[in-house]
């Protein structure tokens, strides 16, 4: 499995400059067969990367990869925290949830990285698309004394840094849509999910997932509005560079977080709110509550005003949904 996984690795590194390679150099570098490699080729493909096969010349990839250098992170992070990552892997967050139960090497800050997930989790059991070195997913280890209830909040507060980092990358701006969407003209870039466990009122772990859309492949679908970083701009993206600054963004966040939850972080929030003043229809499950969005409150729940009433709606979860304007 592994010499599997390392025959990929040596493959995508080959086409990753988005030349041509033949078949036969690839076999020789890799001292495997044509059809092995040809396999390998496939396997490739299952990963979201598109690799064309062209009789005579070879295999090349849809367009260059920069790939993930994790000294290079470190390098530019300047930070002492350990960053690990992993080219395959099933879900960033499943991963280090995994680590916290089976070993004691997880403390405040431990970041898991990784190129590619085969299983990348999205909130309300959605799947994250996550093919093979084209965005950022990322996971990161914070241990809360303050239950399982302080998640929320810091979803939200995330979505500030991840809004941060993004906005240093593209040409306009990106807003944040209640509880944890990041969109760039209304079409959503990146997307936090925050898995805890422990105690309800005492010690808990808190894994931190954060999924950015950096260069979406042509052959992805997704049943969703969606934007990519590149899209937004016309400089090339350097992820590490991402992934540096969006360390560096979390961070900063985390201090303000701890010291006081959203006591002044949900004011900057409200000024990202990409829905502030619209009318917006709030569903959960067949439930669904209409009203003008005022932002979120200190403690991070979602404000609707009743047009008729102008009674406030106050919501703790659910899916936002906007609703035209009238
Ligand atoms: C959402 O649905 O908006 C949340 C998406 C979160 C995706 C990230 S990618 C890194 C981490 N690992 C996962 O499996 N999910 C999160």
């Amino acid at each position: 499995m592994r010499a599997e996984t390392d025959a990929k690795l040596i493959i995508i590194k080959e086409l990753s400059r988005g030349q041509f390679v033949s078949g036969q150099a690839l076999a020789e570098l890799l001292n495997l067969s044509r059809t092995a490699v040809a396999k390998h080729i496939k396997g490739i493909n299952t990963l979201g990367l598109e690799v064309f096969s062209v009789k005579g010349k070879g295999y090349r990839l849809a367009e260059p990869l920069s790939l993930l250098n994790e000294e290079k992170i470190r390098h530019l992070y300047r930070h002492n925290s350990t960053i690990t990552l992993h080219h395959v892997i099933d879900s960033t967050n499943a991963h280090l949830i995994r680590m916290l139960r089976e070993t004691n090497e997880v403390s405040d800050g431990y970041t898991v990285i990784s190129e590619c997930q085969t299983h990348g989790r999205g909130r309300r059991g959605r799947e994250w698309a996550s093919p093979y070195g084209s965005h950022v997913y990322l996971s990161r280890y914070y241990q809360s004394q303050d239950g399982l209830s302080e998640a929320a909040g810091l979803s939200l507060a995330l979505g500030i840094a991840v809004s941060n980092c993004i906005n240093q990358f593209i040409e306009g701006t990106a807003k944040l849509k209640w509880p944890n969407d990041v969109l760039i003209n209304d079409k959503k870039v990146a997307g936090v999910l925050v898995e805890a466990e422990g105690q309800s009122d005492g010690l808990c772990h808190l894994v931190i997932g954060i999924g950015v859309n950096i260069n979406m492949p042509n052959n992805i679908e997704i049943d969703q509005p969606w934007t990519d970083v590149k899209s937004n701009t016309n400089s090339n993206i350097d992820r590490n560079e991402f992934v540096a600054r969006l360390l560096r963004e979390i961070d900063k966040i985390m201090i303000t977080f701890k010291q006081n939850r959203l006591e002044t972080l949900y004011s900057v929030w409200n000024e990202m709110n990409a829905y502030e003043g619209l009318l917006v229809t709030l569903s959960s499950g067949k439930e669904q509550k209409q009203g003008k969005c005022l932002g979120i409150d200190d403690t991070g729940s979602l404000m609707l005003e009743d047009e008729l009433t102008k009674r406030i709606f106050k919501a703790y979860g659910g899916e936002l949904s906007l609703r035209k304007a009238r």
